[in-house]
């Protein structure tokens, strides 16, 4: 019974390192699972595959109404230099979602996030963890509109403007897990001013929302020796991501 506490203890000390709400209930469903209990038979809610299916319709709609709600975004002055909206590519049924900074050239005239060099490297590092952006994960930007050569500094206050939407989609996603991929993102997300290499492969929150913070596949392109320290976050990243689908099954 000791061990048995022990690694309750563990497992509570290296998931959470404040109490909240969400960690207090995959707290309690863990240690029903230990006494051999499923958390959510006691609360007579085994989910059905029905059940799934419509949440899935209804998170699909809701992102279409979101689509229609943007529209032909003239909200900030990016409108006027982009040729594609890029709001967002994947499953919005997924559990992970990954967020970038804005697009780029051929994001821009594909209308589709990361779709180039950096994009490609993504992909590969997906793959590495067993995701695709085809099947289980959703991708977006905290900017729908490319800044002119890239420049995203120089076009602070739209991410005023278009922050609300990404909010949005993470309300209608509901992830598990959230990757913020550089510093524009984690900023903008979740409030802060500290420098990607203090908070790089820590967990952070987003109300309920776990959340942690890689460097931009772009930087790796250019510093490909920080590649080491991002494959220990996406190992991070799945460990975390794994554990959060095994309390959701107890
Ligand atoms: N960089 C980003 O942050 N987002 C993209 O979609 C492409 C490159």
């Amino acid at each position: 019974m000791n061990d048995t506490k022990n690694s309750i203890y563990k497992n509570y000390s290296n998931f959470s390192d404040k109490v909240n709400r969400k960690d207090m209930e995959n707290f309690i469903k863990s240690y029903l699972k230990s006494l051999g209990f499923s958390y959510n038979q006691l609360a007579k809610k085994d989910p059905t595959p029905d059940d799934a299916e419509n949440t899935c319709k209804d998170k699909n709609e809701l992102m279409r109404r979101l689509i229609n709600e943007i529209g032909d975004c003239k909200r900030c002055e990016l409108y006027k230099t982009r040729t594609n909206l890029v709001f967002g590519v994947g499953n919005p049924c997924a559990d992970i979602m990954f967020i970038g900074e804005a697009p780029g050239e051929e994001e821009d005239l594909k209308g589709e996030p990361f779709v180039g060099r950096a994009g490609r490297l993504l992909d590969k590092i997906l793959e590495s963890i067993g995701l695709s952006r085809k099947d289980n994960v959703y991708i977006s930007n905290v900017l729908k509109s490319r800044p002119p050569e890239n420049k995203i500094i120089n076009h602070m206050s739209s991410i005023d403007a278009c922050l609300p939407f990404l909010l949005k989609q993470i309300d209608i996603i509901k992830p598990k897990l959230i990757v913020c991929l550089g510093t524009i993102s984690a900023h903008s997300l979740l409030k802060i001013k500290d420098p990607i290499t203090k908070i790089r492969g820590r967990f952070f929150r987003y109300n309920d929302i776990k959340v942690i913070t890689t460097y931009h596949p772009s930087y790796l392109l250019r510093n490909p020796i920080a590649k080491k320290e991002v494959w220990e976050d996406f190992k991070k990243i799945k460990e975390m991501l794994n554990r959060l689908r095994e309390v959701e099954n107890v």
